[in-house]
């Protein structure tokens, strides 16, 4: 069969690693091309050759630090969503297309300085912040970082879990991040330790009731929010009420938002 020519705008990289985690989830790992370079917390195009020789990309928050010598992605499989009905057979071996030029908001350069910093996320929204919370230059910049995670059921948690127990036990920073990176997990439609969803948690004041910290502060607390389209309204909603204003990369502010990838 001839090859598809790979368009200009992409790399072909090697998958080294896929794990799936439940029948809606999974992660994997590929090779980094030597002249891509990112920031914590971007998200890049990656995807697939159509079999009518185009490719077929999506964004996708790059899960790994930029220290790392490969690049992680964690990815929902949509039944019939073109792109992951396809991407979640991938195996290790496999070629897949990744962007040349990462970009997005969910960057410590968008955010005025602060205190303590707040990731908010929801499903695979905590990808960006996979890569956040393994970057020294977080704790440079903030003295306490509190990561929640809210799911459907518990299972769907165990990918955030690895990765903070990964990166407590990393050898780089590892040390840094020890009593500095709180993670707090909540489901809605299972029991769990905490549930209800992350607007429901900051609007009644169990979450910072249950971290023992004041509500959101503008002078003190940053904010970056990934989920749903209707997660990221409620919760900038939410922001904003506590007189929080929303900054990017031209603007530094106080909140951040991106979408999580969809299908
Ligand atoms: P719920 O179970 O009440 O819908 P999904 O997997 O569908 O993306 O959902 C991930 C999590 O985000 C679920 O716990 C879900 O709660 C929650 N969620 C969905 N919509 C919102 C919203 N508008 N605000 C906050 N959380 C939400």
């Amino acid at each position: 069969m001839k090859k598809q020519a790979i368009p200009g705008s992409v790399n072909a990289v090697t998958v080294v690693d896929v794990h799936h985690w439940t029948n809606r989830l999974f992660s994997f790992r590929v090779t980094r091309p030597d002249s891509f370079r990112f920031r914590s917390g971007e998200f890049v195009m990656i995807g697939l050759m159509k079999d009518d020789g185009k490719p077929l990309l999506r964004a996708y928050s790059i899960a790994s630090p930029s220290w790392d010598h490969e690049l992680d992605f964690f990815s929902i499989k949509v039944e019939d969503g073109p792109l992951t009905s396809r991407l979640q057979k991938i195996q290790v071996g496999d070629e897949i297309l990744l962007g040349k030029k990462p970009t997005g908001t969910l960057v410590l350069d968008a955010l005025l300085p602060g205190k303590t910093l707040y990731l908010l996320s929801t499903g695979t929204g905590i990808a960006p912040f996979a890569s956040v919370i393994r970057d020294p230059e977080t704790y440079d910049r903030f003295d306490h970082v509190v990561l929640t995670h809210t799911c459907r059921d518990v299972a769907e948690l165990a990918y955030g879990e690895k990765i903070v127990k990964d990166t407590l036990e990393d050898p780089l920073v590892g040390e840094m991040v020890q009593g500095r990176l709180t993670h707090y997990t909540s489901t809605t439609r299972e029991a769990h330790t905490h549930t209800g969803r992350i607007t429901t948690l900051i609007e009644n004041g169990k979450l910072f009731e249950d971290l023992g910290r004041k509500p959101f502060n503008k002078d003190e607390d940053r904010v970056m929010i990934c989920g749903s389209m209707g997660m990221l309204q409620d919760t900038k909603d939410l922001c904003e009420a506590a007189g929080l204003t929303e900054g990017a990369n031209s603007m530094p502010g106080e909140f951040v938002i991106e979408k999580a990838f969809v299908g």
